[in-house]
This record gives C-alpha cells, sequence and structure tokens, in this order.
C-alpha cells in the first residue's frame, strides 16, 4: 500500500493518474475531502501539520511518497522542514519501507528558502534507517499556470534571471519518475537509496519563454529583467516579506549565473522516454491558458 500525500498537487493529481491506471493499492492524503474526492480514489483525511493525522494515515503502508507545500514567506520557522521530518518520524514508527521524497535540484546545506530546507529533510530521511529515493527537480513548467513564476499585475514576466537558461521540467514527468520508482518489483533487487536531478530536455531563456506563453495565450507577454534589488523592491511592493523578497532575489541572481541550465537524463532512463518540452507542456495546458488570456483581458 502506497500513501500518497501532496496529491491535490501539480505532481500529485497525474501521479494518482497514473497509479490508477497502475492498478497498484494506493490512497491519497488530503486536507479537503471533497478536493480528494475528485481525485478518484481512495483517499484519508488528514493535515501534514497533525502528526496524529499522518499515524493513522500511514496504517498498513509499505511505501511513501512525500510532498507538500514548499518553502512560503515565513518568518523564523520553516514549516516543510517540521512537517516532512514529522512525517519521515511517523513512517519509520509505521513501518514503512520506502520514502520517496519530492526535493529540489540544489539542496545543499544552508542554501536558501526550498534548497536549504530540503536539504534539512533529505538528511533527516538519510539517517532515518527508511529506504529512500529523493527527486530533485528543476522549476516546474507548471508554475507559469499557477502563478508560482513572477509576474507583474499586468501580466508581465518578471525576474532577475539575465539571459541564463533554465531547463524547467512538466510535473508529468515528475509524477512519471515518481510512478515508475513507486511500482516497480520490490524485494532483493529492488535499487537501493538514490537521488535524480529530474529536468526538461532543453534550457529556455525568459524571454523565449515569454514569447511561447504569448503565442499559447494568443497576448503579448514580455519578459522584463530586473537588477536583483530592484526585482526584491517589486516582491516586496506585492506584498512578500521582505527577507523573503531578498532571497528570490538572490536566488534568481544565482539561476542567471547558469544553476539551472544543465540537463539531466534521468527522466529518460527512469521512463524510456525523453522529457516533455515547454512547446509540449503549452499543447497539453492550451485551454488553460487561452481562459488564462481572456481572463487577464477582462481584469
Ligand atoms: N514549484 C517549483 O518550481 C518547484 C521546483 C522544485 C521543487 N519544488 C518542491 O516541490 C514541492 C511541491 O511544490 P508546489 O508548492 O509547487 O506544490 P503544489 O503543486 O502547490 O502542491 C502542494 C501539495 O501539498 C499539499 N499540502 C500543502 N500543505 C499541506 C499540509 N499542511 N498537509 C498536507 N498536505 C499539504 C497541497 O494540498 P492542498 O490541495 O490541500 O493545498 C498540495 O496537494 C515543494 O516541496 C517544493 O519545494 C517546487
Amino acid at each position: 500500500m502506497i500513501l500518497v500525500t501532496g496529491a491535490t498537487g501539480s505532481i500529485g493529481r497525474p501521479l494518482v493518474r497514473r497509479l490508477r491506471a497502475s492498478g497498484v493499492a494506493f490512497r491519497a492524503l488530503v486536507r479537503d475531502e471533497a478536493r480528494g474526492r475528485a481525485l478518484g480514489c481512495d483517499v484519508v483525511v488528514g493535515d501534514l501539520d497533525d502528526p496524529a493525522s499522518i499515524a493513522a494515515a500511514l496504517r498498513g503502508v509499505d511505501q511513501l511518497f512525500l510532498n507538500g507545500a514548499g518553502a512560503g514567506p515565513v518568518d523564523g520557522e520553516q514549516p516543510m522542514v517540521r512537517q516532512q521530518t514529522d512525517a519521515i518520524d511517523a513512517a519509520r514508527a509505521a513501518g514503512v519501507e520506502r520514502v520517496v521524497k519530492i526535493s529540489v535540484w540544489h539542496a545543499h546545506e544552508g542554501g536558501r528558502l526550498a534548497e536549504g530546507a530540503h536539504w534539512e529533510i533529505e538528511q533527516h530521511l538519510k539517517v532515518s534507517g527508511l529506504r529512500w529515493t529523493v527527486l530533485q527537480p528543476n522549476g516546474f513548467m507548471q508554475n507559469f499556470l499557477t502563478g508560482a513564476g513572477s509576474f507583474t499585475a499586468d501580466r508581465e514576466l518578471i525576474g532577475a534571471y539575465g539571459d541564463a537558461r533554465v531547463s524547467y521540467i512538466d510535473c508529468e514527468d515528475i509524477a512519471a519518475c515518481a510512478a515508475r520508482i513507486l511500482t516497480r518489483p520490490r524485494g532483493q533487487d529492488e535499487p537501493g537509496n538514490e537521488t535524480f536531478i529530474l529536468t526538461g530536455p532543453q534550457a529556455l531563456t525568459h524571454s523565449q519563454i515569454a514569447e511561447r506563453l504569448s503565442a499559447a495565450i494568443g497576448r503579448t507577454i514580455r519578459y522584463r529583467d530586473l537588477p536583483p534589488p530592484e526585482f526584491a523592491a517589486t516582491l516586496r511592493a506585492q506584498g512578500l516579506p521582505a527577507a523573503f523578497a531578498d532571497d528570490v532575489a538572490a536566488l534568481h541572481a544565482e539561476v542567471a549565473a547558469g544553476s539551472l541550465a544543465a540537463t539531466a537524463s534521468a527522466v529518460a532512463d527512469l521512463t524510456g522516454r525523453a522529457p516533455r518540452t515547454f512547446d509540449d507542456f503549452l499543447a497539453a495546458h492550451r485551454d488553460d491558458l487561452r481562459a488564462l488570456g481572456r481572463a487577464r483581458s477582462v481584469e
């Protein structure tokens, strides 16, 4: 039995679809029962902030797919670290064998935002005694749909990436890798503990992304590059806490130096096919993107 956390999110929904198709036994942990029912699978209501609910959800589970909200704009405590280390402890107590965890590419000690938080969780998992697989994806193509990419009120794409390229990945491919790992034969021949870096097949500049988004949405979107301090000030003016805005701008400066430009072979190695291109992603979400274009043009 597999427990899927983050089941309603950008990775979770396609993962649930794939696990349903494979016929493997699994249940999805959801915070909202109605949203969970829409997934069309067994669900259990729980919250990563409520360890008792996670312990109950883990009864009879042998593999945990661990994913939740990213590193949000919080002061002081980083809830993701507490939520996921508690879930790992609960998994060990419940007799779970393997945890498949969504991390982030370049997770490292002392890293900013998600990079540091995921590193802490990875360390906790690696000494837990559980078997583990860590998936370290690059930025999600879905950010340009969900708004997690940075936009101004009039839908200009903004950032401090310069003309650096980024090999964004489609969450469909992250889900395909997770499904492959969760459904492969268990037992003696099972691979050991592994970390996979997951990227898309090509790296694009944000100007190229804006051009492609414009064509898909049916309305011109420009990429406006800002110096990091100006970008941080814009994010603060949009309501983000100052320290968070500064960290986001500093991460953009690292990306501008090329930190997310490489491509990796893990998606093809695991799934047997090339990862989706940005154009594939846009084609798959044509209706959502056109609706987004229409909504913005009447605001
Ligand atoms: N976005 C990126 O570009 C990117 C890149 C690399 C790595 N990552 C990592 O990928 C992970 C997911 O990122 P995302 O924010 O983009 O995901 P997302 O698609 O917004 O999904 C988050 C999921 O976590 C669930 N969730 C949130 N808080 C929860 C809680 N307290 N208890 C139980 N479930 C909870 C949400 O459920 P509800 O439906 O109830 O809200 C949702 O299903 C993060 O760890 C992030 O650091 C993101």
